[in-house]
């Protein structure tokens, strides 16, 4: 019996490319383990009414950690639409898979290192070294939201928010209403495991991202909890920012950051922002951490302009699979997988079309596991 069962879940277009390609960096590593496929994304959505059918959930419960490429979403009315015939008229709704999947396995930390590798091109500058902590199951991504509103979502809303009455006399189908829910519980597990790396990894300072000043309960309850998480580690610097602002000073000034850490959909936008500062979409890996599973991923998703030709990037998951056998405890494979792209980089002979280059996506894999 292998050491560690994976779940490999390519899902939708490139996810589909890019999995193939991290699958022979991750063989030529050695690591003693079984994949085993699970069906996730479009096409079970459209012929089963389930993005994430329950035989994947059930293998999820069942391995160490699992691989994922992407998935294709797509707006309300569009995926009504696309649903067989036999499916249609039956009120299913689409929920995103990999949004529920964290939920379900309280995949609570989505872990996006920012490293800009020497020699890229792609570098807005030199030497970038952040790592954000998204909050990775509640805020506006906690799934309550009204449209069209309920009367007695109506009701209550009217009692208890006088003082704004922009919805007054609205019909229900005249608005729409998305909760931004944000406990304390899990404010302070991303706030904790942002300062537990920063302690673990010699980091200096842990920004916290909010919007404390308009966004006040949400956003002040989380600023108020990373405030007592703090006293934990006298020995780690912390500041704050506004989301907006940040944005700002991450491109001014990159370097006077570190570890920062935001509620959900904030460190959705901040993750994209810093992934971009490396080199873009094509280096944005991530991991999706629970206490028991982990899964990790590209941070792109299926572009499905690019879908078929091999020729996407395949770096993103690559790091996606070395952020795995960290997680995993195989630190050694870690290390040789990083240094392999980070050889391949540097020398610059193998770039993929957003490097300015021509050479394919299993193709990089090669020259990668080459170097393994
Ligand atoms: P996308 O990330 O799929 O692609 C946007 C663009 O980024 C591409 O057209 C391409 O120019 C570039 N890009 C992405 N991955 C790249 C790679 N590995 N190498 C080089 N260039 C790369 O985002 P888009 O087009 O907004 O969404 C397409 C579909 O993917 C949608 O259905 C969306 O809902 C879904 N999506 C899924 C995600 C996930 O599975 N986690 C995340 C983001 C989007
Ligand atoms: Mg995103």
């Amino acid at each position: 019996m292998a050491k560690y069962k994976i779940a490999w879940l390519p899902g939708d277009g490139i996810g589909i490319e890019v999995l193939e390609a991290a699958k022979i960096v991750l063989d030529k590593t050695g690591l003693d383990a079984e994949y085993i496929h699970g069906d996730i994304g479009w096409e079970f959505w459209r012929t089963e009414g389930d993005a994430f059918p329950a035989r994947t959930i059930e293998l999820l419960k069942n391995v160490d950690a699992a691989m994922f490429g992407a998935i294709t979403s797509k707006p309300k009315k569009d995926s009504e639409a696309e649903l067989i015939p036999e499916l249609q008229g039956k009120g299913l709704i689409y929920r995103s898979p990999i949004v529920r999947m964290r939920q379900m396995f309280d995949l609570y930390n989505c872990l996006r290192p920012a490293k800009g590798y020497k020699g890229n091109a792609l570098n807005y500058k030199d030497n970038i070294d952040l790592v954000v902590f998204r909050e990775n199951t509640e805020d506006l991504y906690c799934g309550v939201e009204f449209a069209p509103v309920p009367q007695e979502v109506a009701d209550v809303l009217a009692k208890h928010s006088k003082p704004f009455s922009v919805f007054a006399g609205l019909g229900a189908d005249d608005y729409a209403i998305n909760c931004k829910i944000n406990t304390k519980k899990g404010s302070e597990k991303i706030i904790r495991a942002a300062f537990d790396f920063a302690r673990q990894n010699n980091r200096k300072k842990v920004t916290i991202i909010h919007k404390a000043n308009v966004v006040r309960a949400t956003d002040g309850l989380f600023f108020d909890v990373a405030k007592e998480v703090k006293k934990d580690f006298p020995e780690i610097q912390m500041d704050d920012a506004n989301i907006d602002a940040i944005t700002m000073w991450l491109l001014k000034n990159p370097h006077n950051y570190d570890v920062l850490v935001a509620t959900n959909l904030f460190g959705d936008i901040i993750s994209d922002l810093c992934a971009q500062m490396v080199g873009g979409l094509g280096f944005g890996c991530s991991g999706n951490i629970g206490k028991k599973l982990a899964v990790f991923e590209p941070t792109h998703g299926s572009a499905p302009k690019y879908f078929g030709q091999y020729k996407v990037n395949p770096i993103a998951t690559i790091l996606a699979a070395k952020m795995m056998l960290e997680w995993l405890g195989e630190t050694e494979l870690a290390v040789k997988v990083e240094s392999a792209v980070a050889r391949i980089i540097e020398e610059g002979k193998f770039k993929t079309y957003d490097m300015g280059g021509d050479t394919k996506t299993l193709e990089m894999a090669e020259e990668i596991a080459a170097y393994i």
